[in-house]
């Protein structure tokens, strides 16, 4: 089965901006959860259904990925999906080469091969190019849980009988290696104990899958995951949670637009931190039953200073869009971004575009960061507020690419974005979406 994304037909999209967005656009699964939870399926052969699934271009590579494996996946009704990975096969040296390279997904299929077959190959990786983004911490765990790892010239795999619990410390608290733990660990013989764990909205949602599979998982103070490991795992059923980075980045086009956006389905809880960070800067919402709604308290926003952190600190991911409704801020904000060491390339467009805004390799923020004293221009300073002009642009990143289309929404005249493929890796929709905000755009 292919589950396309809805495709954007606009590339280049040509964007006239200086009008305020204003409307309803719903968010559905997160593009950070629905994949990991696809992958969640390959533990066991019964059938397992995921609702509230974004037709994605991450949701897709995830989709032929488990059919490449020998899974079934259908979508029996709109953003349903139907998993059942009860023929899985071994990864083909074919297959990883299809895949390697498009996205992140495939080396959490490890933990899930290795329980099923004893051998997991392992992918070189794709992804937004936001920085080196290594797998070292995956593969040191997965070795802790006692798989051997083979290396040849172009070839990687691990090797297990069984995977067996153990006390394992992340040097970081990485998403994707907290995620290849848990995988792992669920069918392993025993208990492990995950410290410097992450701890993020969407990795609550993977365990709460893995419960109700059957999985005893408890999450402790101080970032500690324990997993006691388990035989077998059954099917399941559930409702992925809502894309809380889609829902700031619309927050922050209706302030970068001074519009007002109701984003239905949007939480607050998984939102609180970005939530408070938006109010500081001047915006306002209100939360009911459905989604929560944004807007500009007052004419003018102020400025901030703000480091991104792991959950719960302020998102990287909320970090591009917000940069955008900073450099219509009154004053000096600072931004200092301590999980991707090169996560600021995206700016030379903006500047282009009017913006003022400089980078610094130091870290301009008390947090005590990797990439101080490194050469990485992680830290920005913003002047505000800038009239931005139009401007002819080249996505490079999926988070960029969104804040790209805010930054010429908020601009005066045209704009000609390219590569806009890639802001369907994880945004639905997106031309229809705003079209319905009542962006002048043609493509
Ligand atoms: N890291 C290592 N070694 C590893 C793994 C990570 O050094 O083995 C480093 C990375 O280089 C990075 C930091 O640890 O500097 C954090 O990386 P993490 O593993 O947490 O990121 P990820 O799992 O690859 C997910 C999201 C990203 C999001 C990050 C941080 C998915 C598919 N991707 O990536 O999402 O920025 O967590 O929250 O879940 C996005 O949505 O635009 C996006 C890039």
């Amino acid at each position: 089965m292919t589950f396309p994304a809805a495709a954007t037909k606009a590339d280049p999209m040509i964007l006239r901006g200086g009008k305020p967005l204003a409307g309803e656009v719903a968010i559905r699964g997160a593009k950070n959860a629905v994949p990991k939870i696809m992958v969640a399926a390959l533990l066991t052969g019964e059938k397992c259904v995921l609702r509230n699934v974004a037709r994605i271009v991450d949701v897709g590579i995830s989709a032929e990925l488990i059919h490449a494996l020998g899974g079934e996946v259908s979508e029996p009704e709109p953003g349903v999906l139907e998993i059942c990975a009860a023929n899985l096969r071994p990864m083909e040296r074919s297959v990883l080469r299809d895949f390697s390279g498009r996205s992140r997904i495939p080396i959490l299929t490890c933990g899930p091969l290795l329980a099923r077959f004893g051998m997991a190959p392992v992918p070189s990786l794709g992804g937004c190019r936001i920085g080196s983004r290594p797998v070292d911490f995956h593969l040191r765990a997965l070795q802790e849980l006692g798989a051997t790892l083979h290396e040849e010239a172009h070839d990687a795999h691990l090797t297990a009988a069984r995977l067996q619990g153990n006390k394992i410390r992340l040097d970081y608290p990485s998403v994707g290696a907290t995620e290849q733990v848990i995988l792992a660990a669920v069918l392993a013989e025993g208990v492990t104990e995950l410290s410097n764990a992450a701890v993020e909205p969407e990795i609550m949602d993977l365990i709460m899958v893995l419960q109700k599979m059957g999985a005893v998982i408890s999450v402790d103070v101080d970032r500690v995951i324990k997993i006691v490991g388990v035989k077998q795992l059954r099917g399941f059923d559930h409702t992925a949670i809502p894309d809380r980075l889609e829902a700031a980045s619309w927050a922050c086009a209706a302030v970068a637009t001074n519009g007002r956006i109701y984003v239905r389905n949007a939480q607050q809880f998984p939102m609180m931190t970005f939530l408070n960070r938006f109010r500081q800067i001047g915006g306002d919402f209100r939360v009911d039953e459905h989604g929560i709604e944004f807007w500009r308290a007052g004419e003018r926003l102020r400025s901030t200073a703000v480091e991104t952190d792991v959950y719960p600190g302020f998102s990287t991911d909320y970090q591009q869009p917000f940069v955008i409704a900073l450099t219509q801020a009154d004053g000096v904000s600072i931004v200092h971004e301590t999980v991707y060491e090169d996560r600021f390339g995206y700016v030379d467009a903006l500047q282009r575009m009017g913006a003022q805004i400089q980078l610094y390799r130091e870290c301009l923020g008390g947090l005590r960061c990797r990439f101080g004293q490194r050469n990485y221009k992680h830290s920005a300073v913003i002047v505000g507020p800038t009239r931005l002009r139009g401007a002819d642009i080249e996505i490079p990143d999926l988070r960029a690419g969104f804040s790209y289309l805010i930054a010429a929404l908020a601009a005066e005249g045209e704009s000609r974005i390219a590569n806009t493929r890639i802001i369907e890796r994880g945004y639905e929709n997106i031309t229809a979406k705003l079209l319905a905000l009542g962006a002048d755009l043609r493509g």
